[in-house]
């Protein structure tokens, strides 16, 4: 029997309409936008505004463009993964409330708490439900409502990021595409740098920790900064060489958009021309683990089928990783 790989089939998104633009926040905090553009490379970002609506309200109408693009019946779906760091509720999972949403019954589903990383470490999971031969129809849906735990008065985190939602469809193929490999790591003592200090089980939500705003994201830019150049650039150049890929194999990168300048220094480092690599960071700014799927999303049309594709990301855990795969299809 051939070997059975897991492809993406089919991409869908959801954006809030509210663009919230630099010259908005520069009204808020004290910053600019040619600050903003400079130091991350952010114009705009959207926000769900509507009352009453959450992550998996973006999440949900992500599957549905996804399930109607696909032509694929919420029963054929056997399993849905929802990366994510802005849940709806710290229980039961935002992958069920979607799952319910969308009418998918005959599924499980769990959510993967990967940060930035979140998309690629689902996908690698889906790839070994796909690849087993157990499942058929694997959906991962990447949303999150950032603008939950950002504090809009602390202007080194505000500008930077966005809410989206992104979802793919994985498949088995018996033919030369698909996932061909994945390199994922965490580094736990990174948790120092990037966190939300209230609200778990070791500090949990007080009014004291309102006042003091520790229900918000906690960054120190400059070391997360850091160590997303080098292990965001080190994995995916690890992961070209271990499959003897060059650059000029490479049909495109696609880095999680945290930061301009660290998307840049990661093609620096692997070699690879801004022309060969998805960015989209100017109109959506860092929406986690939503970034890559919505890259795909952007540039669907562009894609042929064996394109070579690495993917990178970089997140809060520390959590970071690559996947080397080729696409799967022609966009019409
Ligand atoms: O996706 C999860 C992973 N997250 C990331 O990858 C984010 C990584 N970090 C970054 O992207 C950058 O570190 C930031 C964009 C967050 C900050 O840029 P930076 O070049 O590292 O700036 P910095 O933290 O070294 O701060 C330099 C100066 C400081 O002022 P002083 O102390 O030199 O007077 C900051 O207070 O820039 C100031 N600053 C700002 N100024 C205007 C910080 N934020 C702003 C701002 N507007 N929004």
């Amino acid at each position: 029997m051939a070997n059975i790989r897991a492809a993406i089939t089919g991409v869908g998104a959801y954006l809030p309409e509210y663009r919230l633009t630099n010259e908005e926040i520069s009204k808020m905090v004290d910053t600019s936008d040619e600050w903003i553009m400079q130091r991350i490379g952010i114009k705009e970002r959207r926000i769900l505004k509507e009352e009453g609506k959450a992550t998996s309200d973006m999440g949900a109408r992500a599957v549905e463009n996804l399930l109607e693009k696909t032509g694929t019946s919420p029963d054929e779906v056997d399993m849905l993964i929802c990366a994510t760091i802005t849940p709806d509720m710290n229980l039961p999972a935002t992958a069920n409330i979607i799952a319910h949403k969308t009418n998918i019954h005959n599924a499980w589903s769990f959510d993967l708490n990967a940060a930035c990383s979140g998309f690629i470490f689902s996908l690698s999971t889906a790839t070994q439900f796909i690849e087993s031969g157990r499942y058929k129809k694997v959906v991962i849906v990447a949303a999150e409502k950032m603008s939950s735990i950002i504090n809009y008065e602390d202007r080194t985190t505000c500008p930077l990021f966005g809410d989206g939602a992104a979802a793919v469809l994985v498949e088995p193929s018996t033919e030369d595409v698909g996932v061909i490999d994945y390199i994922n790591r965490v580094d736990g003592l990174g948790r120092h740098h990037l966190h939300i200090k209230a609200g778990g089980s070791l500090k949990p939500a007080s009014e004291e920790t309102v006042k003091n705003k520790e229900h918000y994201l906690y960054q120190e830019g400059q070391a997360v900064f850091k160590a997303a150049v080098s292990s965001m650039a080190d994995v995916a150049a690890e992961i070209m060489e271990k499959h003897n890929i060059s650059s000029e194999d490479v049909a495109w990168l696609v880095p999680h958009q945290a930061n301009m300048r660290i998307i840049e220094a990661t093609a620096r480092r692997m070699g690879i021309s801004k022309k060969q690599v998805m960015i989209n960071i100017r109109k959506y700014g860092n929406t986690t683990a939503a970034t890559i799927p919505l890259c795909l999303w952007d540039y669907e049309k562009q894609l042929k089928k064996g394109d070579n594709i690495i993917l990178a990301a970089f997140g809060a855990g520390f959590t970071w990783g690559s996947t080397y795969l080729k696409w799967a299809y022609d966009s019409e």
